[in-house]
C-alpha cells in the first residue's frame, strides 16, 4: 500500500486563497490604510531603551498587565476589562472562536471589512450578512430586522466601517444588541480619524461604543495600534469589554501569546499616545483636501471618518491606470455592494498630489 505524499486539508480550506492587499514595491502605496508618517523619534528613542532591558530570556507577563492597565486608564476601564493580542485580527479571531464555531454564525455587513469572513472561516465560524443601503449607510430598524431574521451567535460591525469610512450611529450598536443574545462586536480599528477625536487624539469620541459600554451587557470595543498609533509593523491589538469576555478570551489564547517587545511597545505608545497620534490633525486635514479634490473631478466621494477615502469613477481602468503610474490602491470595483469603487489611503501631502495628478491623468 502506497501512503499519500500529502495530507488532506481541511475541506472547507480547500480552494481558499491566503488573504492580503498586494504588497507592491510602487512609489506611492495607498492601499493598506497605515499612517503615512513614522512614529516620532522619542517614541523610538524609549522604546530602544526599554527593549534594551528587557530579559529576553524569560517568557513574558502572560497576561500583559501592565499593558492592559495602561490601556484601561486610557478610558476608565480596570484591566480587568481590558484585553490584548497581536494586532485586532487576533483578538477578532479569539472572539470569533471563543463564541462561534462549528454551528455557529457571525453576522457581519456588506460591505464591511473583507478579513472578518476570513477570519471567521479560520475559527470555523459561518458568516452571514445584513446589506447595507444604497448609501452604503444602516438604520438601527433594518439592523434590529437582521439580527431578528438572522438570529447570530456574534455580530460585528467595523465602525468607522471600511472600506466606506462611515461609523454607525450608536443606535444601530444599541439596536444590534438589543434585538438578539449576540454578542455584539465593534471594530474601531480607525476610530481616533473621527472628527471629534482629531483634536488630541481622545480615546473616547462620541461616535465610539465605549460610550455604550456600561449600558450593554454583551459589548466588545476591538481598537489597533496599526492604524493612529503609526505601529502597524508592531502587531498589537486590544478590546475594552467586560470581564466574562476577557475570562473566556484567556481561555483561548496560546501561552504567552503576546511577546515582551510587543508589550513593551504598547505601553511605550500609551505613555506617549499624545507624540505619537498628534499627526491625526494633520491626517484628517490632508483627507478633507483629497475629498475636496476628488469632488472637484466631478467623482462620487462618501465622507469618512478614517484615514482613507472611498469613491467611484465613472469610467473603468483607472485602478491600473493609477498603478501604471506607480500608485497602488485598492480595487473593490466588483466587490458586492460596491460596484466600480476604489479606495484611497491618505499619505502625506507628497503622496496625495502624486496620486492626484496620476488620477487626473487617467481620467483625460
Ligand atoms: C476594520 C479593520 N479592523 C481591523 C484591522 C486589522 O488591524 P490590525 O492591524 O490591528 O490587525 C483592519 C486593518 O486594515 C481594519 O480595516
Amino acid at each position: 500500500m502506497s501512503l499519500p505524499a500529502r495530507a488532506p486539508v481541511r475541506d472547507d480550506l480547500l480552494g481558499v486563497e491566503p488573504y492580503g492587499a498586494p504588497q507592491l514595491d510602487v512609489r506611492v502605496r495607498l492601499n493598506i490604510n497605515e499612517t503615512p508618517e513614522p512614529p516620532p523619534a522619542v517614541f523610538m528613542e524609549r522604546l530602544a531603551d526599554r527593549v534594551r532591558d528587557l530579559a529576553l530570556h524569560r517568557y513574558p507577563d502572560r497576561r500583559a498587565w501592565n499593558l492592559r492597565a495602561a490601556l484601561g486608564q486610557r478610558v476608565g476601564l480596570p484591566p480587568e476589562r481590558v484585553w490584548a493580542a497581536n494586532g485586532s485580527n487576533e483578538v477578532l479571531l479569539q472572539l470569533f472562536t471563543a463564541y462561534g464555531g462549528p454551528g455557529r454564525r457571525l453576522l457581519l455587513t456588506r460591505p464591511g471589512y473583507s478579513a472578518h469572513p476570513l477570519i471567521a472561516r479560520v475559527a470555523v465560524t459561518d458568516s452571514v450578512h445584513v446589506d447595507l443601503d444604497a448609501d452604503l449607510r444602516l438604520s438601527a430598524q433594518a439592523a434590529a430586522d437582521a439580527v431578528e431574521r438572522l438570529d447570530p451567535d456574534v455580530v460585528c460591525l467595523a465602525s468607522p466601517n471600511n472600506p466606506t469610512g462611515i461609523p454607525f450611529a450608536l443606535d444601530v450598536v444599541r439596536a444590534v444588541h438589543d434585538a438578539g443574545r449576540a454578542l455584539v462586536v465593534v471594530d474601531e480599528a480607525y476610530v481616533e480619524f473621527a472628527a471629534d477625536a482629531a483634536e488630541g487624539g481622545d480615546p473616547v469620541p462620541a461616535i465610539s461604543a465605549v460610550n455604550l459600554l456600561d449600558e450593554l451587557p454583551r459589548l466588545v470595543v476591538c481598537r489597533t495600534f496599526s492604524k493612529a498609533f503609526r505601529m502597524a509593523g508592531v502587531r498589537l491589538g486590544y478590546c475594552y469589554t467586560h470581564d466574562w469576555v476577557v475570562d473566556d478570551l484567556r481561555k483561548v489564547r496560546l501561552p504567552y501569546h503576546l511577546d515582551a517587545m510587543t508589550q513593551a511597545a504598547g505601553l511605550v505608545a500609551c505613555e506617549l499616545a499624545a507624540e505619537v497620534t498628534d499627526h491625526i490633525g494633520r491626517t484628517v486635514c490632508e483627507r478633507e483636501r483629497v475629498r475636496g479634490a476628488l469632488t472637484a473631478l466631478d467623482l462620487h466621494v462618501w465622507p469618512s471618518a478614517a484615514n482613507f477615502l472611498l469613491f467611484r469613477p465613472d469610467i473603468g481602468g483607472v485602478f491600473q491606470g493609477l498603478l501604471d503610474r506607480g500608485v497602488l490602491i485598492r480595487d473593490f470595483t466588483t466587490a458586492p455592494g460596491l460596484d466600480g469603487c476604489l479606495r484611497v489611503s491618505v499619505g502625506t501631502p507628497t503622496e496625495n498630489d502624486a496620486f492626484l495628478d496620476a488620477l487626473q491623468e487617467v481620467l483625460q
